[in-house]
């Protein structure tokens, strides 16, 4: 494959003028000299070069975010800010299937997991869009005669949101959507890896409606540049997922002006089957959490515990499943892929290391185990280890790839203290029929979200965050909008003076 892979997939955009390589500042479109390539992970070409802010640019982007939106807040209602939500998610929904194509160049999965990431992102929109028009304050008993005690939500101000290449799309809106139903301005920073899914999403935000100052797009490689979201007065709130390692020193930053931060980071969710469970059901919630997005999510089953005399079947059904995946371009196959490559050379690698460094302690290849030697992209065959143990390092460390290892147990104490035995806890999955099991065990892992019998964790309406080292806040649900603002109260007192 060629370069004519994407230039055809590019020709083939019904709007051609979603496929931007410019940055989003001051309300302007904005064209720079110095840019930075971007790839593509199916064929290791170049995709195409995008503007690279310098700290100057992010400065502008700040103090223009900060001017519009005070107007912004004061001029619009929950109504009509839910309205401006709706026009942006149904415009996205319109144009799904190029969204999808330019996320599927840039990020390598499969075409229709892309496009269906473009659904998962708009629901961010449509759920925000209503929960707009919810941002509820309360009255409050005051311990005062003559005094009336309520409280009302404000935005927090200028937003930074900083986002991974994993989810090109559904990041961002899961961030910018609430940001702009509190009233909030954002000025963004996606990631160099998959900048152009951010900037056809703030096209049609444009589109939509919003006034463009609002939402700042500041593409660039230069990660000190970068931490001027953290440190620039005039940005109230950082909402960042990545790594632990940046979270930390985003929210050490972040720190010297007090700024509202939330944090998802990264995880090594345990996948627990107990021996009474459905056992095809657990193959299939395997499936899932391990290989959606070719292993590349924070919320990847990374350790697979089977409860000892399971060990053998559920092993064997997830080898006849997972020899039946498809490897291949995002784009290709004539669709019928169903894994793509990893987002790059450095991935392959680690998932490589984590391979080697169980097979020489004694785990077992029972499928895969190494790179695709035939392609230019950065593949790597799905895996399946058996017999590994808790001194290996893909115990302790997220492999992020498509790498399942199975270790093997004996007692539901164990389970727990072998899943709790991480720094991480984002998220927990488990398999069982048994319902006081169901209610024990979900209460005793140290994650902020838990799987019972199912994979899928992740929905507009439910919350999503972790605990422990993967982070702190909440993204989406009834909880998502608060994290953009602040609650102030206000007490009226002297009610009858001068009656
Ligand atoms: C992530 O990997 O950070 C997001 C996964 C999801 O939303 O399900």
């Amino acid at each position: 494959m060629s370069e004519s892979y994407h230039q055809t997939a590019i020709a083939s955009l019904r709007d051609g003028n979603l496929f931007i390589k410019d940055a989003f500042i001051e309300g302007k479109w904005t064209a720079k000299d110095a840019t930075f390539d971007v790839y593509e992970p199916s064929t290791s070409t170049v995709l195409g070069r995008v503007a690279n802010c310098n700290r100057e640019d992010i400065q502008k982007a700040v103090e223009s975010a900060a001017k519009a939106q005070p107007t912004y807040f004061r001029n619009t209602t929950g109504k009509s800010r839910g309205a401006l939500l709706r026009k942006w998610h149904d415009l996205i929904m319109a144009s799904a299937e190029d969204i999808g194509t330019i996320l599927s160049l840039e990020n390598g999965k499969t075409f229709s997991e892309a496009k269906g990431e473009v659904v998962y992102a708009a629901s961010f929109i449509a759920w925000f869009a209503e929960e707009a028009t919810r941002s509820y304050g309360v009255t409050i008993p005051s311990s005062t005669p003559d005094t009336t005690l309520l409280t009302v939500r404000e935005p927090v101000g200028v937003c930074g949101i900083i986002t991974p290449w994993n989810f090109p799309a559904a990041m961002i809106t899961r961030k910018v959507a609430p940001a702009l139903a509190a009233g909030c301005s954002v000025v963004i920073k996606p990631p160099s890896e998959t900048p152009y899914t951010c900037l056809a999403l703030t096209k049609l935000a444009v589109e939509a409606g919003f006034t463009p100052e609002l939402i700042q797009v500041c593409p660039t490689k230069d990660r000190e540049a970068a931490t001027e979201l953290a440190t620039n007065p005039l940005v109230k709130k950082i909402s960042f997922t990545g790594s632990t390692g940046v979270g930390k020193m985003l929210a050490r930053l972040a720190s010297g002006t007090l700024k509202k931060v939330s944090l998802e980071l990264g995880g090594n969710a345990p996948f627990i089957v107990f021996d009474d469970a459905d056992l095809d059901l657990a193959v299939e919630g395997a499936m899932f959490c391990k290989f959606r997005c070719s292993g590349q999510t924070c919320v990847c089953a990374n350790r697979i515990h089977v409860q000892r005399n399971a060990a053998e079947e559920f092993t064997s059904k997830l080898i006849e499943k997972v020899s039946a995946l498809k490897m291949g371009p995002g784009l290709g196959l004539d669709d019928l892929s169903t894994q793509g490559p990893l987002v790059n050379k450095a991935a392959v690698k680690k998932v490589q290391e984590h391979v080697d460094d169980a097979v020489s302690k004694g785990a077992k290849v029972e499928l895969g185990g190494s790179a695709r030697q035939d392609s230019n992209g950065y593949f790597f065959q799905p895996t399946i280890l058996s017999g590994v143990t808790k001194e290996m390092a893909v115990a302790r460390d997220e492999t992020f790839g498509p790498l399942a290892p199975i270790f093997k147990f004996d007692t539901e104490d164990d389970a727990v203290t072998l899943a709790n035995d991480t720094e991480f806890g984002l998220a927990g999955y488990f398999f069982s029929r048994d319902v006081s099991r169901a209610m024990r065990v979900a209460h005793k892992l140290q994650v902020g979200m838990v799987g019972v019998n199912t994979g899928k964790i992740s929905a507009a309406e439910a919350p999503f965050g972790g605990v422990k080292e993967s982070g702190y806040g909440k993204e989406g649900s009834l909880y998502g909008l608060e994290e953009y603002q602040i609650t102030k109260s206000i007490t009226l007192g002297n009610l009858n003076a001068g009656l």
